[in-house]
């Protein structure tokens, strides 16, 4: 069970309720209550209800066959993503229609409408198919957030292959373990990336990724120019608007798809180094990412929806590609970083483009309540309507100032709770009918199963905590681990039979709504991004003067939680400030900056259990100062009371 006793006190006191008003509720998609019931006593109808707002080249014959823990929906249904993203909305009235409006971290903007988008991206799949890539083929996308990014992902659908976006945060080995594990034939890259005015070296970290690997072809976006200063490698590299010239300007053929063939990868962490290779589907993933723009966020033709993750992260894939072009929305697509070159910039992109939609993290909204009032405050926010949080708990205070100081009071909150694996939000407000709670995620989605459970698998009354569940299938939860099935059995039905397990701990309060109070795995949750420990262990052990680590996930007031690591160096090494340096670089180079420990403490022996596991719980007790639980299962127990003194020492 999760150990973050301070949150839950916290929550329980929370007793605001912030019902939608009456003018929400009357314009919402979703408006009449009895959708819940309805979806429960018959999901399978529920989903091949929303299924129908897709576009079916052939329709599905089967809703669901569950084999439990495999699932198959939709089977003998054929379509393609790409065509229902992009194509059916060329040939009506959203052809002119804006799709994707981008700005870029230096200022510089582009606008896509919908025939625009077609257009690149049928040219993109030429290119592609010209390139050697074929349906089932898995491509490496490691780009910024410029609009090759999303013309990619639409482009490898539109063909059938399977792609692989790698977040551009990570380092040149994490890309490479990524490449590998995908056995992804082709690459596509750009020279560099815009970061607060700084470079960062795609191409190079490609370099040094694809060397050995399966990868034949480098595609390279030319986003910076000149400065990147990049070497090309010939027979290898291609530019990607020399490669794009030469392909033909004709349609694409959408290829056809068969409901259950993948649509993508997505890496993420888990208790083991070796990062998860996510499988999702076709059909499945879609309908229910376009269900939940059209539910959660109430999309409507008019709104223009600004999600603030990157397409490195499922919720890029989901909210700023799959789901709003889907429903025929219009997105807000930024590159670089909140405050520059000012603190005010979303509010900037807010008002410039008259954002209806604002979907962002907890970790940016403690942020922004840290710079203060007076950015937003600066710029006419009054187009926005609606706001949305994901990514891990939201704390009442930052709710609150979300509500206050973004929405003006005016805008419901959807703080929206799902993971990768997830493919779409899953327990989430609907915001014409569901009363919010600051902090609290409320209650799962029409359609799908989610329960707060104990020990053996039971529903916990209300006022109890467990492990939260998913008891049902759904459509867009991932069908495997690439090349893993057994790890996919193992991590998410090993605990509950035929009962998915997400690793998280949850509280179910007296009225039913569900609080998640964070993992009840060796995963962190750094800004909203996984990381698991295992992965950082493994980094900093890697370094030649380490020999052993422990790394812990504490709360952090900005960051949600911030990576601690326990070391041993090896025996004559000297300890002190420039290896603490050190190893956090090694750590940045191994992973990503994101991985980067806020703090290492140097220890001559770590604690163990007399069975030699390490005690993680006993470390993260220590890093928060907190009182000290039962230790008798410790082997030395007077290692607790040196490590609490080195940890005073060391802040
Ligand atoms: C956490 C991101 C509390 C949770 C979409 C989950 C949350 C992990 C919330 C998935 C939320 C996500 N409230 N916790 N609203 N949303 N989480 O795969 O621990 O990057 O298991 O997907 O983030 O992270 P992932």
């Amino acid at each position: 069970m999760p150990n973050d006793d301070s949150r839950l006190a916290n929550l329980l006191h929370e007793t605001r309720l912030f019902p939608p008003s009456e003018s929400f509720r009357k314009d919402a998609n979703f408006n009449d209550d009895s959708v819940y019931d309805r979806a429960q006593q018959d999901p399978e109808g529920f989903w091949s209800e929303q299924a129908q707002h897709l576009s079916w080249f052939t329709p599905f014959e089967n809703v669901l066959s569950w084999e439990p823990p495999h699932a198959k929906w939709f089977e003998g249904g054929k379509l393609n993503v790409t065509y229902n993203c992009v194509d059916r909305h060329r040939q009506g009235p959203r052809k002119n229609k804006a799709a994707i409006m981008w700005e870029g971290e230096p200022g510089d903007s582009r606008v896509f409408t919908y025939d625009m988008l077609g257009r690149e991206v049928d040219r993109a799949a030429h290119m592609l198919q010209s390139l050697g890539v074929q349906r089932g083929d898995r491509v490496t996308i490691y780009l910024p957030m410029i609009p090759e990014l999303p013309i990619s992902l639409l482009a490898c659908a539109k063909i059938g292959a399977i792609h692989s976006v790698v977040f551009g945060g990570f380092s040149s080995k994490a890309l490479r373990e990524r490449i590998i594990d995908a056995d992804a034939k082709l690459l596509i890259t750009a020279d560099a990336g815009w970061r607060r005015g700084a470079l960062i070296p795609l191409k190079a970290n490609a370099d040094e990724a694809v060397v050995d690997t399966p990868t034949e072809t480098v595609v390279v976006v030319q986003r910076v120019g000149e400065k990147a200063g990049v070497t090309m490698q010939a027979g290898r590299d291609v530019y990607w608007h020399e490669a794009m010239a030469k392909a033909p300007s004709a349609p694409f053929p959408a290829a056809e798809m068969d409901a259950e063939d993948i649509l993508f990868l997505l890496y993420t962490s888990g208790t083991t180094g070796k990062p998860k290779g996510i499988v999702h589907t076709t059909g499945g993933y879609l309908t229910v990412a376009n269900t939940s723009v059209r539910s959660v966020f109430d999309m409507k033709d008019d709104d223009v929806f600004f999600c603030t993750a990157d397409i490195g992260w499922v919720t890029g894939h989901t909210y700023i590609v799959y789901g709003p072009l889907s429903a025929g929305a219009t997105v807000v697509m930024y590159e670089g970083s909140p405050d520059f070159p000012g603190r005010d910039r979303f509010w900037d992109i807010v008002e410039k483009y008259g954002v209806s939609i604002l979907y962002t993290a907890p970790t940016s909204i403690r942020t922004f309540m840290k710079w203060g009032a007076q950015y937003p405050k600066a710029h006419n926010l009054s187009s926005l309507r609606l706001l949305g949080t994901v990514g891990e708990p939201i704390n009442p205070e930052a709710w609150m100032w979300y509500h206050e100081h973004i929405g003006h009071g005016r805008c419901p909150i959807v703080d929206t709770w799902w993971q990768t694996e997830t493919g779409a939000a899953m327990i989430a407000p609907l915001p014409g009918l569901t009363a919010t709670k600051p902090g609290s995620a409320t209650r799962p989605v029409p359609g799908i199963d989610a329960d707060v459970v104990d020990e053996n698998g039971q529903s916990v009354a209300p006022g109890n905590g467990g492990y939260l569940v998913i008891r049902k299938p759904w459509p867009s939860m991932l069908r495997t681990i690439w090349g893993d099935d057994e790890r996919f059995r193992k991590t998410y039905y090993g605990k509950f039979d035929g009962i998915y397990l997400p690793g998280d701990g949850a509280h179910k309060d007296a009225d039913g709504y569900v609080w998640i109070l964070g993992r009840i795995d060796d995963v962190i949750n750094v800004s909203g991004h996984r990381i698991g420990t295992m992965e950082v262990e493994s980094a900093l052990v890697s370094h030649h003067m380490v020999a052993e680590a422990a790394v812990i996930g504490r709360s952090h007031d900005i960051k949600g939680q911030a990576i601690t690591a326990f070391v041993t160096v090896k025996e004559g090494i000297a300890t002190g400030e420039s290896l603490v340096a050190e190893l956090k670089q090694h750590v940045a180079e191994s992973i990503g900056a994101m991985a980067r420990p806020e703090e290492i403490i140097f220890t001559a022996e770590l604690p163990k259990t007399r069975s030699g596991k390490i005690m993680r719980r006993l470390l993260r007790d220590i890093a928060e100062g907190r009182v000290l639980g039962d230790t008798t299962t410790l082997a030395d127990p007077s290692v607790v009371e040196s490590l609490k003194a080195q940890y005073r020492e060391s802040e």
